[in-house]
C-alpha cells in the first residue's frame, strides 16, 4: 500500500533542464532569471512590481521595512497562522495585535478589527490561510477609514480570487513563499509584491545590503537575494500553475463529495464570489476526536497535519476562543496535485471508517 503524504512538490522533467541550464552558465545569483521569473509572476497576477527574496518570511520583512513601521507601532494580525506572519512584525519592534478569527474561513473577522485600533496602529496583516482569500472589500474599508496601510500574508494564496481580483494585489504591500510545500515552488523563495514604485526601489536596494551600485552603501539592508537556480524551477512552475490549482480545486471537490454527511466533521467552506486554491483542505474533527483520526490515518499510510496547533501569542497572553478552538479541532488532509482518485477515495473512506465505527 503506497503512503499518501500530505505533500509533494510537482516537479518535471522541465525544472531539472532548467536548472542544469542554469549551473552550467555560470550565472547563479540574482541574474537574468530571477528577472524572468519576477515577469512571470507580476504579469500573471497583475501587480507592477513583484520583487524576489530568499523566502516568504524575507519577504514580509521588506514589506513591514518598506512601509516603516518601527518600534511602539502596533500591527492588527490574525493569531491563527505561521509563525513567519508575527514575526515579521516583531523584527522591527513593532507590535502585533491579535484579532479573533472567523470560525467558518479560519481567515481574519474584519468586524473585530476595529476595537482593536489604537493611536499605534499603523497596519493590518491579513492572511488568506489555506488559500482561502479574506474578505477584502470590508478589510479595505476599515484600512480606509482609519488611514492604516495594508499587507497581505498571501504565502498560502498565489492563483486565488476575491470578486476575480488577484489575491496579492489589494494590499499597499503583500508576499508570496515558494516553500516546498507551496501551490507552487523553488525549494525556498519569496516574493514581494507592490504597485508603489517607491517601495519597489528600495526593497530592491534593501534585499542586497542596500546597495543600488557595487560596494555603494544607500540603506541598511540584508542578504535576501533569491539564486537563479530556485528562479529557474519558478519559471516552469509559472507555466503549471493553473493546471496545479485547478488539480487541487477537483480533488477538494472530489473529497467534499466523498466526506459530505458524515458526523462529527465539518468541510472547509468557501466564501462566496471567492476562488478557493486549496494550499491545504483542512476540516474541523469535533468531540475531541482529532488526534485520535490523525493518528489512525497514520496508522493507514496517510500523513495528515495540524495547521496549527497553537496560536501565535503565548498561552494565557490574549484571549481569541475561535482561534484556541480552531488549533484543537483543525486537521488538514492530503489535496496536492498528485493524488489519483483512489488516493482520495482511500482518504474519504478512512476517515469514514474511523468516524463511523
Ligand atoms: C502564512 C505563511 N506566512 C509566511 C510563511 C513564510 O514563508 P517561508 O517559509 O517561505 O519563509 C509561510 C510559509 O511557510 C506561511 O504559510
Amino acid at each position: 500500500m503506497n503512503r499518501i503524504n500530505i505533500s509533494k512538490p510537482f516537479m518535471g522533467e522541465e525544472e531539472i533542464e532548467a536548472v542544469r541550464n542554469v549551473l552550467l552558465s555560470g550565472n547563479l545569483v540574482q541574474g537574468v532569471k530571477v528577472k524572468e521569473f519576477e515577469e512571470a509572476v507580476s504579469g500573471f497576477l497583475g501587480i507592477k512590481h513583484a520583487i524576489a527574496t530568499s523566502s516568504g518570511t524575507t519577504a514580509l520583512h521588506l514589506a513591514i521595512e518598506s512601509l516603516g513601521i518601527k518600534p511602539g507601532d502596533e500591527v492588527i494580525t490574525t493569531p491563527f497562522t505561521f509563525i513567519a506572519s508575527s514575526n515579521c512584525i516583531l523584527y522591527n519592534g513593532a507590535k502585533p495585535v491579535f484579532v479573533d478569527i472567523d470560525p467558518k474561513t479560519f481567515n481574519i473577522d474584519p468586524e473585530k478589527i476595529e476595537e482593536k485600533i489604537t493611536d499605534k496602529t499603523k497596519a493590518v496583516l491579513v492572511v488568506h490561510l489555506y488559500g482561502q482569500p479574506c474578505e477584502m472589500d470590508k478589510i479595505m474599508g476599515v484600512c480606509k477609514k482609519h488611514n492604516l496601510k495594508l499587507i497581505e500574508d498571501s504565502a498560502q494564496a498565489i492563483g486565488a480570487e476575491y470578486k476575480g481580483q488577484k489575491i496579492g494585489t489589494f494590499g499597499d504591500v503583500s508576499a508570496l513563499s515558494f516553500y516546498a510545500t507551496k501551490n507552487i515552488t523553488t525549494g525556498e523563495g519569496g516574493m514581494l509584491l507592490t504597485n508603489n514604485d517607491v517601495w519597489a526601489d528600495k526593497t530592491r536596494i534593501r534585499r542586497q545590503h542596500g546597495q543600488r551600485m557595487i560596494y555603494e552603501y544607500e540603506i541598511l539592508g540584508y542578504n535576501y537575494r533569491m539564486t537563479d537556480i530556485q528562479a529557474a524551477i519558478g519559471i516552469e512552475q509559472m507555466k503549471k500553475i493553473e493546471d496545479l490549482n485547478n488539480k487541487r480545486i477537483e480533488n477538494a471537490k472530489t473529497l467534499a463529495e466523498l466526506l459530505s454527511g458524515i458526523d462529527g466533521i465539518v468541510l472547509p467552506s468557501v466564501a462566496p464570489e471567492t476562488k478557493h486554491v486549496f494550499h491545504q483542505y483542512t476540516i474541523r474533527v469535533l468531540d475531541g476526536k482529532r488526534d485520535a483520526l490523525k493518528e489512525q490515518l497514520n496508522e493507514k499510510g496517510i500523513q495528515s497535519m495540524i495547521y496549527y496547533p497553537q496560536t501565535i501569542y503565548q498561552p494565557g497572553s490574549e484571549s481569541c476562543p475561535e482561534a484556541e478552538r480552531a488549533c484543537k479541532e483543525v486537521l488538514s488532509l492530503p489535496i496536492h496535485p498528485h493524488l489519483k482518485k483512489e488516493d482520495i477515495e482511500r482518504i474519504a473512506e478512512e476517515v469514514k471508517n474511523y468516524l463511523e465505527n
